[in-house]
């Protein structure tokens, strides 16, 4: 070991890029654990951002010609230095880790700059639109961008806040439905399931930063391609987690797969923190209003035949049932071996053993004592006649749950039968813990997914969205009585998850909100189309088609406007909400950002301020106005948060701050540690004060991956 460490010491002082390489290396070795899950943590992964300006210092490859599917040059290049203009501005570039050094000039329209996760990236959010119609309820936000790099931003607007986080993440079914490094992960990689975890692992790592570990939930629904895996991953990642799986149907007529069972099920892990618990709900058998249930009398289970020592002995005795169907009384039991004709008759009665429809001679579920008591109190009832079969009529009776029901209140005798039962029925919903195993018609994801946004946007079509029912009942599950909540989706696609949430505040009024992240891939065949007609990532006509401007924004939008992107109304209702009409809409609103990375050089002050604005707002509720730009008098106040950017105004601030209700948070601009002290002496209690530098954009250094 120590002539390893001597070794990678010689390493660093020679070159110290590779030293510290070796180093990581060396250090992910001897981490590896005896046992548990073990796998490659692959090349640091990086993203491309087209569009991006170029600038000297970047990284970059080289696109290939336009028109050209093949994937190009995948080197990586520094920008040494930039000349021309406009369109004829070339880039002068230098080859990255080569032995030998290569240069070459390129026009900067074939480049695309890459930022490796390692990197410190300066992260800005850019309005690109917002809808609203929800008055002074939080705002809903859709990132548009890679989610490593949101989530890490989020650190900073929602450390140890987000209430749940649900994830939908690629199932890396091997058939290109997700990209390790710009490049699709198809099924005969053979680091295909090493890659995916190392893509989930760190992105984990920064959600862990993000849930509130007081009473938080992460959930994370998958198939059976990674579902065991991903389950030991989430042991690693969340130690202080307990964890529940939920198989759930999706596609009840099963998955075709030949030669091997129809898949019909996705699998949910539920990860609650601290003293996060899963809500009961009402059980449909004990809805408000439904009739109280009854039990049949007679066993059905064969081992509890008549003469069976599990059936019980002095079970098998005649019921007398008169001509008007009532009970008019209840025999004696007959040993077993006793004829059942034997037994006494009654004039005007039918004498009712417990008989199988084959004949068999079964027993009661109760003894004669027993049965005379519930008799006294209506709790027996009779049922149907049934003169052509062995058991001349149904009976049944209320077990002694249900009495309990009765006698608690829970449910009310509204009458009596004719045979003097009770007619009783359930005055308040009665709630059950869910089980595991779910298999309910609203979570189909073709019927309640797929089709529900095929309804919301037209013909657009998003591959395997969430049944909208499926993901509510998630976020119910956990936030039922949490009605200010904020949930987090970074793998949201279709923009489920914020539509779920919406669905949930308008049945009980709660302004919970929804942060989804999405990037803005384009499928994998429509991807290699648009390059044939010439096309890049960054221009406009690729761009529109990605998930995030072609169906994450537009859903949400029509989910609340009613309207579709054309302008139409919305057809159809929402099946598990009272049958609302989907025009209806939503009282909500909602913004839509893109995440940008900045240069901490040569950015402006007041460009920067503009470019972080959005996430002081977010941090601060995300909720009513925001300051936009820097304010011309040193200091401003909005709704939920100040700024001060001039300290000599710290008097006014502090006094603007005091005299409105709700802000929570004042933002303080300075390098002085000392003057910001003072400053937060003199804030009302309640309000967060929190330091930002002066170089707005140090604030929001990130290097997670590092
Ligand atoms: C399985 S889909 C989620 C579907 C969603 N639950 C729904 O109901 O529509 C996963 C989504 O994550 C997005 N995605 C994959 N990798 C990503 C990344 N690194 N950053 C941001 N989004 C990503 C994909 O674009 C895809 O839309």
């Amino acid at each position: 070991m120590s002539r390893l460490t001597d070794l990678i010491a010689q390493a660093k002082s020679k070159d110290s890029d590779l030293g510290r390489e070796l180093e990581r290396e060396f250090k992910a070795l001897t981490n590896r654990r005896a046992f548990g899950l073990n796998f490659e943590r692959h090349r640091p992964e990086s993203v491309e951002l087209p569009g991006r300006p170029v600038r000297k210092g970047d990284k970059v490859r080289v696109l290939p010609p336009r028109g050209e599917t093949t994937k190009g040059d995948q080197r990586l290049w520094k920008v040494r230095s930039l000349s021309g203009k406009g369109t004829e501005r070339v880039a002068q570039l230098e080859l990255i880790g080569a032995a030998e050094s290569e240069t070459q000039d390129v026009a900067v329209a074939d480049l695309i700059v890459i930022v490796e996760f390692r990197e410190y990236i300066y992260p800005g959010l850019v309005s690109t639109g917002k809808v609203e119609r929800g008055g002074d309820k939080p705002y809903h936000t859709v990132i548009n961008g890679e989610n490593f790099h949101a989530l890490e931003a989020l650190t900073f607007t929602h450390r140890g806040s987000i209430d749940v986080i649900y994830i939908d993440p690629p199932y890396n079914s091997g058939a290109k439905d997700w990209k390790y490094n710009n490049d699709y992960v198809e099924k005969e990689d053979l680091y295909r399931h090493s890659k995916w975890l190392a893509f989930m692992e760190r992105r984990l790592l920064v959600a862990s930063q993000l849930i509130n570990k007081q009473d938080g939930v992460l959930i994370v629904a998958i198939d059976d391609k990674e579902v065991a895996r991903l389950g030991l991953l989430l042991e690693q990642v969340f130690p202080d987690a307990e964890i529940d799986m939920v198989t759930t149907v999706i596609n009840p007529r099963g998955k075709y797969r030949k030669g091997r069972f129809a898949r019909c099920e996705d699998y949910l892990y539920f990860l609650t923190f601290g003293s996060a618990e899963v809500q009961g709900e009402p059980d449909p058998d004990f809805a408000e209003g439904a009739a109280i249930s009854w039990r049949t009398l007679r066993r059905s289970d064969i081992t509890s035949a008549r003469g069976t020592k599990k059936g019980g002995t002095g079970q098998f005795y005649p019921i007398y049932v008169d001509d008007s169907g009532r009970i008019e009384s209840i025999g004696q039991p007959l040993e077993h071996g006793i004829d059942r004709n034997s037994a006494p008759s009654k004039d005007g009665c039918i004498a009712v053993f417990p008989m199988r429809d084959d004949g068999t001679e079964m027993n009661w579920g109760l003894t004669a004592p027993s049965l005379k008591k519930l008799l006294k109190d209506g709790y027996v009832r009779v049922g149907r006649a049934t003169p052509n079969k062995p058991q001349k009529y149904e009976i049944s009776y209320l077990t002694s749950g249900r009495i309990s029901d009765i006698q608690t209140g829970r449910a009310t005798v509204t009458g009596k039968n004719r045979d003097g039962s009770v007619r009783a029925e359930y005055v308040t919903h009665k709630m059950k813990y869910p089980v595991t195993s779910w298999a309910r018609l609203s979570h189909n994801a073709e019927v309640h997914g797929t089709e529900l946004v095929k309804s919301l946007l037209g013909d657009k079509i998003f591959p395997y969205p969430k049944s909208l029912y499926a993901v509510e009942d998630c976020i119910r599950l956990f936030l039922g009585n949490k009605l200010d909540a904020v949930v987090l989706d970074f793998f949201s696609g279709s923009g489920t998850t914020a539509h779920a949430t919406m669905l949930l505040n308008r049945k009980d009024g709660g302004r919970r909100q929804c942060i989804s992240v999405t990037n803005n891939e384009v499928g994998a065949d429509e991807g290699l189309e648009l390059r044939k007609k010439g096309l890049r990532p960054g221009d406009d006509d690729w761009e529109r088609w990605g998930i995030c401007d072609y169906v994450t924004k537009p859903r949400i939008e029509a989910a609340i406007t009613g309207r579709k992107p054309d302008g139409s109304s919305v057809d159809g209702v929402y099946d598990f909400d009272e049958d609302r009409p989907m025009a209806d809409g939503y009282g909500e609103n909602a913004e839509f950002f893109t995440l940008t990375y900045e240069t901490p050089v040569a950015v402006n002050h007041n460009r920067a301020f503009a470019r972080i604005a959005p996430l002081l707002w977010m941090r601060a509720g995300s909720e009513g106005r925001r300051i936009d730009a820097e304010p011309a008098e040193g200091w401003e106040v909005a709704d939920t948060y100040g700024l001060l950017t001039n300290l000599d105004r710290a008097a006014p601030f502090c006094a603007g701050i005091t005299a409105k209700e709700g802000i929570r948070i004042a933002y303080i601009v300075t390098d002085d540690e000392r003057r910001f002290q003072a400053i937060t002496r003199e804030l009302p209690k309640g309000v967060e004060p929190v330091r930002l530098y002066e170089s707005y954009l140090t604030n929001f250094r990130f290097a997670m991956g590092r």
